[in-house]
């Protein structure tokens, strides 16, 4: 089956079943600052499962356009992509487990024609600390689901996926010692256990998850052994697929640590459309279905490679999968550049064009891009489903956006080429510094300056350089990476609030007693931030009431935080604050604060109210900063002659 029918039935499935058909929400989330990009069904529809009513009722079906940044180093074999559309299904405190497993079992075996021999299920095991039962309830629905299609379903106790592979897939033995194959396996939160953030003990205050139960295809294949001594469903070994997640959300984490139930039992199911058409056609390959095809017929054709060719896969893979995410980016109104998103959509093309230049399809004209013309395809063959994408305006700014990226990733290159000749004349090591530079200075990739040595026989310091880029990240370690993962930053909510707050302080003491005031120093825990700073007399009360006021009105005005990375020089340019006598990596991670402006190449810097270079973590907007109470100085003194010291709180 293609794609498009695929989603259309299974949008009339449950539309039959009560369910009102919601259209894609954006990629790009409206008001949930815990992640960058939509990356599942349910994110849109958070409100909703914490109870509000949703004003087209209880039972709600759509397809989400979803974006997993974290999966971009995976995209290569044949399951992983970045973009993918996520088929959902909610119950708003309506159904719960008797329908929801029927109906997608059914789904699966009646309206797509899966065989039921080939699907295995997994549930909750259960979590006494936290005081969730193990799930024997739908134990029991799919044991009835399986005995209708004639399957005598035997559920097997597995845990984590270490005793998966030591238990496999056994449910006892029959009486003459064969064993019997389980096909409901009971696992830990680790994998049956649903949240954004993942499981419970991840879950920060507020956060809502609960139970799931995955649905397995089975495509018997050979059990690979470099996974693990036995095949489990959970195996990562190819031999099982998950196509489908349905999460029992019940609960929500309270302030002491312990879950509380929500006030309505909801349903957020949530399936892989890709891997259910990959499956429906018997491939395991999701590069196999018919969104693909057009796309990688047209790399084969002026490559001359192909895509089964095993040095190449990854390289189609890529191309194919970047392309068409940064289609659905650009149409949802990101654009290449450094800063939080635009830097994701930004590497997308840039390594596409690095897999494009390997199987050797670059082409300098606009016309003849072969990223230009995926693009295109792309866009036709999504049209249907999403009409904006059919536009012409949207044509010219799809392949006038991925274009303008390649030719300045070209010059890009251009320049990291020069410098790698120079290092690599006459030399016969390149060194963890060097290729750091390369990559720091001209972004030019690491993976390049490690074929360029190949070529030329020159032996490249791989270990050198990983250590000074996991210096470089901690440096730069913030919030917004924790986003990039795609789940919720494990940062204390309270901290992360008065280092935003700390942003504000330091440019309204600057505005109230002048711009001599740099930062020396600071600290912050959940309590209350501390920062010091160069200023020769002790604060005046009214200077101090009146340093409060313009922080408090720079948190009432909902000023949006901005993220950017980008080359120190550059930053010192804007003006962005640094801390007198720190020392900063020649690439850089600057926070700004304030609207956004007309500058192409830096709106976020255009009239923004501060700019610091700071490794976050940050708010997304300052009116968060309300729910934790209004800014307030407790203290100025002297720490130094000429450094004043102010601990500052937001309270109620
Ligand atoms: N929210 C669930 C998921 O993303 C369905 O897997």
């Amino acid at each position: 089956m293609k794609l498009d029918e695929i989603r259309s039935k299974y949008l009339s499935f449950f539309k039959d079943r009560g369910h009102a058909v919601i259209p894609s929400a954006s990629l790009v989330p409206e008001n949930d600052p815990t992640t960058l990009f939509t990356g599942s069904g349910m994110q849109p529809l958070v409100p909703y499962l914490l109870g509000k009513e949703h004003p087209l009722g209880a039972r709600i079906t759509d397809s989400q356009k979803s974006f997993r940044a974290e999966d971009i180093e995976e995209v290569g074999d044949n399951r992983h992509t970045t973009f993918f559309e996520m088929l959902g299904n909610w119950s708003l405190g309506d159904y719960f487990k008797k329908e929801q497993l029927p109906w997608f079992f059914g789904f699966l075996t009646d309206e797509v024609g899966l065989d039921p021999k080939r699907l295995f299920v997994t549930v909750f095991i259960g979590d006494e600390k936290n005081d969730v039962p193990r799930d024997t309830e739908s134990v029991a629905i799919w044991k009835e689901l399986f005995a209708q299609k004639g399957i005598d379903a035997k559920d097997v106790v597995i845990g984590s996926e270490a005793d998966g592979a030591r238990l496999g897939m056994q449910a006892g033995l029959n009486p003459d010692g064969s064993p019997i194959t389980g096909r409901i396996f009971y696992y830990e939160a680790k994998k049956n256990w649903w949240s954004r953030a993942g499981a419970p003990e991840k879950m920060p205050v507020g956060e809502i998850g609960g139970p799931d139960s995955e649905v397995f295809y089975d495509f018997g294949t050979e059990h690979n052994p470099r996974f693990g001594e036995n095949c489990h469903p959970n195996c990562d070994c190819g031999r099982f697929l998950e196509i489908g997640n349905s999460v029992f959300m019940q609960y929500i984490k309270k302030e002491d640590g312990s879950f509380g139930l929500l006030p309505k039992q909801n349903v957020d199911f949530g399936g892989g459309l890709e891997r259910i058409a990959a499956v429906s056609i018997g491939t395991d390959d999701v590069f196999r279905t018919d969104v693909f095809e057009d796309v990688i017929a047209l790399l084969e054709e002026f490559s001359k490679k192909h895509y089964k060719d095993d040095r190449y896969t990854r390289s189609f893979r890529i191309i194919a999968d970047h392309i068409r995410a940064a289609v659905f980016m650009i149409a949802d109104g990101v654009r290449p550049g450094n800063s939080e998103r635009s830097y994701i959509l930004r590497r997308l093309i840039r390594r596409a064009f690095q897999h494009a230049a390997k199987l050797a399809v670059l082409d300098k004209d606009k016309a003849d891009s072969m990223l230009v013309r995926s693009a295109t395809m792309f866009m036709e063959t999504y049209r249907a489903a999403y009409p904006e994408l059919g536009t012409e305006e949207m044509y010219q700014t799809i392949t006038g956006e991925i274009w303008k990226e390649e030719v300045q990733f070209a010059h890009t290159l251009d320049k990291g080429l020069k410098e790698f000749e120079k290092i690599a004349y006459d030399s016969n090591l390149i060194t963890g510094e060097q290729a750091f530079v390369l990559f720091t200075t001209y972004g030019f990739p690491f993976e390049m300056t490690k074929e360029m040595a190949q070529e030329r026989s020159i032996p490249v310091d791989e270990q050198a350089f990983k250590e000074l880029m996991t210096k470089h990240q901690d440096l730069s370690r913030s919030g917004s990476e924790q986003k990039f993962k795609g789940g919720l930053a494990d940062t204390a909510v309270e901290t992360t609030r008065l280092h935003t707050a700390h942003h504000l302080l330091l440019k309204a003491l600057q505005i109230v007693l002048g711009s001599h005031v740099k930062q020396r120093g600071s600290n912050i825990t959940q309590e209350r931030l501390r920062i010091d700073f160069s200023h020769g007399e002790k604060m005046t009360d009214e200077q101090k009431r009146e340093v409060e006021r313009i922080v408090n009105e720079k948190i009432q005005e909902g000023l949006p935080m901005t993220r950017s990375v980008l080359p120190k020089e550059e930053a010192e340019k804007l003006g962005a604050e640094h801390e007198f006598g720190a020392k900063y990596p020649d690439m850089v991670s600057v926070y700004s604060l304030g609207p956004n402006g007309a500058s192409e190449e830096h709106p976020q810097f255009e009239k923004a109210f501060s700019i610091e270079f700071c490794g976050g973590p940050h708010v997304q907007n300052t009116r968060e900063l309300a729910q934790s109470g209004v800014f307030k100085i407790q203290k100025e003194e002297a720490v130094a002659s000429g450094i004043r010291r102010i601990k500052a709180v937001l309270t109620k």
